[in-house]
Parts: structure tokens; C-alpha cells; sequence
């Protein structure tokens, strides 16, 4: 008896001991063990729903890593990939994909150019943040009806597991893109309300394990710097990033930071770990040439005319942008491996154990 109180006291000991060594990450928790993951974004994390819409993207897309396009703008995994690797689930589905798709480990209803507002310019995407949610409504209904009807479910995810899901969100770059849309500040509270309306709508239909990207420097992508539109009137930070681009994604990052703490109050139930993309993707242009990225403000390839590649760069991997707007794979899979490890995550908890609160 006495022993075994000894044994559960050095087990405890030991776990705050793994807590205090472990520093920023926390340590000693059970892994979730997600059975699927739910993804809404844009073009940084589709996987094939733009171009399922609008016919295939063309090679050298995807030469990396898939040997051929893989329907992301990429030369192979994006970091949604990474985050499927890590999970031990395959590649997910686009929602929007008909053919061949496989939704028992989840779906993605990514879409490039989607924004988090709903955008009324003439030919805007209409994929925003709360279609992506509405679609995963639907996604889930169909699921449960033809589960009660007996049918096939070899393609779908079981009813019970949507709750034991992680739903990772990674949308609102184009929404602050300044020269694309005029983005001016005062477009950042509807981002955040919009936002938190997603995530809540989430939760009603029984989501609880949140893993929320920030948005990444905008003001490094080289399609930034080839739309300034008069240079004399930017400034430029030591790694020649725009000053104002990157403080107006700074001050979305803020501002969604705070709404994300106050949603743990809101949604008693819910794991939600804010993840610091933009941190992981301006450590990674900053310390560029450490790294093996010899060129990180140019893009791999240039000069596309009638929708078709004129140059690429002889080595991918030494580049950090793709195509001027995508990150290339290596850029990605770098990303991916400073987020998993909950070291730039608030709370410091790793995605395999993003389903517990109050760590
Ligand atoms: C769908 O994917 C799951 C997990 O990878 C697999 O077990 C299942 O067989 C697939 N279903 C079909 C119909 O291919
Ligand atoms: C987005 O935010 C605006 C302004 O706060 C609001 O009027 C609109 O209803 C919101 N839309 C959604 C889908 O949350
Ligand atoms: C660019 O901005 C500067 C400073 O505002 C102004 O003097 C200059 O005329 C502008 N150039 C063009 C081409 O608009
Ligand atoms: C997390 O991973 C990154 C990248 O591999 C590494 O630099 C960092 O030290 C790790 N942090 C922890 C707490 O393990």
C-alpha cells in the first residue's frame, strides 16, 4: 500500500518535474490521438479545391515531392501535409474534390484566394471563412444520415469521432493583403468577429480541439514587393520585409491573440491553441542563409506567361518562396517543424496534444 502511494507520488513528482525541465513545451501529457483533422484556409493549406473548380495547376507544381501538380501551389507538401504526417493520417481531401476523395480521416475545405470576409468585389471567391463552415455543416449531416441509413461509411468519418477531431484554421492573409484589396485597418475588427463566429459555429456542431495559425509576414512575400506601388513611401525592416505590410498583419495577429484567449472563457469545452506562424516564417527569412535558403525575398519561379512557368530556379529547396505569394516545400516542412513542437504555440502545447485545456 504504502508503496504503491510512493510510486504515485514519484509519478506526480515526476510530472511536474517534466513540466518545469520541459520549459516552454509542456510535457507528460496523453497524446490526443485525433482520428481526423478539419482544415479551413486558403491557398496556403488547399490541396486540390481551386483546382478541382478550375482545372489542374500546372507542372512544375508538386515536382518535389508528388512528381507531378498535386492541386497546391507548391512544389510539393504544404504545411497542412506536415501536420498530417505528424498526426499519422493521410493527406486530406478537399471537400470540393469529387473524384477519388477519402473523408474518414477528415477534409479540407481550403480554397485558394478565400478570405475571412465575405468579399463583394465583381469575380470574388466565394469561398470565405463562413462557407468553408457551412460546408462542413453539410459534410457532417451527410455523414450522420448516411450513417443511420446503414450505407457504406468506408469514405467517412465515424459519427462519434467529429468531437474528438483537431479543426485547424489558417485564413485571413488575403483580407490584409494591402495592395490586393486595400485591406485598410479598419477591416481588422470584422476579421476578428467573423473569425470568432467560425470558430464558435465549430464548436456548436461539437468541435473542441482548436489549432489556430497566425498570419505570416506578408510584407516578406517578393509579390508584395513587386506590387509596391510607390517605393519612396515604404519603409523596409533590416531583411528588407515592408515595414507597413507586416504591422498591419501584426496588428490582426494581436488582436486575434486576445479573442482567442477570451474564447477558452467563452467555450468552456474547447482546447484552443493559438499557433505564431508569423513567427516560425520571419525566423526562417531572417536567419535565411544559416539555414540553407540562399535567396529569401526572391521566388523560385519567374515570369509565367499564358498561365504557363517561363523559369524556375535550379534548386527549390534553397528558395523560400515558390511562386512570389506560396512558400516552397522545404519553406514549408521548415514552418511545420517549429510549430509542432508547441514551442511558438500559446498555450506550449505540441498538435499531438492539442485537445487539453488549461495546460
Ligand atoms: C479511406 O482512407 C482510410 C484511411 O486512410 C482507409 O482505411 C480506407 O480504406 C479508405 N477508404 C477507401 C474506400 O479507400
Ligand atoms: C462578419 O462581421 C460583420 C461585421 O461585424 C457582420 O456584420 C457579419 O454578419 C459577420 N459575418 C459573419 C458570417 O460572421
Ligand atoms: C512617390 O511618392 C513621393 C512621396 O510622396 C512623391 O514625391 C512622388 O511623386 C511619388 N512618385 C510617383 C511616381 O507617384
Ligand atoms: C521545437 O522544435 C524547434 C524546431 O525543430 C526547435 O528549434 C525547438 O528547440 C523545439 N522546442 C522544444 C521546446 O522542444
Amino acid at each position: 500500500m504504502e508503496g504503491r502511494k510512493m510510486c504515485l507520488l514519484g509519478f506526480l513528482v515526476s510530472l511536474v518535474l517534466m513540466r518545469v525541465v520541459g520549459g516552454a513545451e509542456v510535457k507528460g501529457l496523453a497524446s490526443c490521438n485525433f482520428p481526423a483533422a478539419y482544415n479551413f484556409g486558403d491557398s496556403n493549406s488547399d490541396t486540390g479545391a481551386a483546382s478541382a473548380a478550375f482545372g489542374p495547376l500546372q507542372p512544375p507544381n508538386g515536382q518535389t515531392f508528388f512528381g507531378k501538380p498535386a492541386g497546391r501551389s507548391c512544389d510539393g507538401r504544404l504545411i497542412i501535409d506536415f501536420i498530417a504526417e505528424e498526426l499519422g493520417i493521410s493527406y486530406l481531401s478537399p471537400y470540393l474534390d469529387s473524384v477519388g476523395s477519402n473523408f474518414s480521416h477528415g477534409a479540407n475545405f481550403a480554397y485558394g484566394g478565400s478570405t475571412i470576409r465575405r468579399q463583394t468585389w465583381i469575380n470574388s471567391n466565394p469561398f470565405h471563412l463562413a462557407v468553408q463552415t457551412t460546408q462542413f455543416s453539410e459534410l457532417k449531416a451527410r455523414t450522420f444520415d448516411i450513417y443511420s441509413q446503414g450505407k457504406d461509411m468506408s469514405r467517412l468519418l465515424r459519427p462519434e469521432d467529429f468531437s474528438k477531431a483537431l479543426y485547424t484554421l489558417d485564413i485571413g492573409q488575403n483580407d490584409v493583403y494591402i495592395s490586393m484589396f486595400g485591406a485598410p485597418p479598419s477591416v481588422i475588427p470584422e476579421m476578428i468577429n467573423n473569425f470568432t463566429a467560425a470558430v464558435q459555429g465549430l464548436y456548436d456542431q461539437g468541435g473542441r480541439a482548436f489549432w489556430i495559425h497566425n498570419i505570416g509576414p506578408n510584407g516578406c512575400l517578393p509579390a508584395a514587393q513587386l506590387n509596391i506601388l510607390n517605393r519612396t513611401q515604404e519603409t523596409f525592416d533590416k531583411n528588407g520585409c515592408i515595414n507597413r505590410w507586416n504591422e498591419r498583419v501584426m496588428e490582426f495577429n494581436r488582436q486575434l491573440k486576445d479573442r482567442v484567449i477570451k474564447l477558452r472563457a467563452e467555450l468552456p469545452e474547447a482546447a484552443i491553441t493559438y499557433v505564431d506562424v508569423y513567427t516560425a516564417k520571419y525566423n526562417l527569412i531572417s536567419n535565411a542563409k544559416n539555414l540553407g535558403f540562399t535567396e529569401p525575398l526572391k521566388q523560385c519561379l519567374v515570369g509565367t506567361k499564358d498561365g504557363k512557368v517561363a523559369a524556375i530556379c535550379d534548386n527549390p529547396s534553397t528558395y523560400i518562396s515558390w511562386d512570389g505569394m506560396h512558400y516552397t516545400e522545404a519553406a514549408n516542412h521548415f514552418v511545420a517543424k517549429s510549430i509542432i513542437n508547441g514551442s511558438l504555440s500559446d498555450p506550449p502545447v505540441s498538435i499531438a496534444n492539442a485537445c487539453h485545456k488549461n495546460v
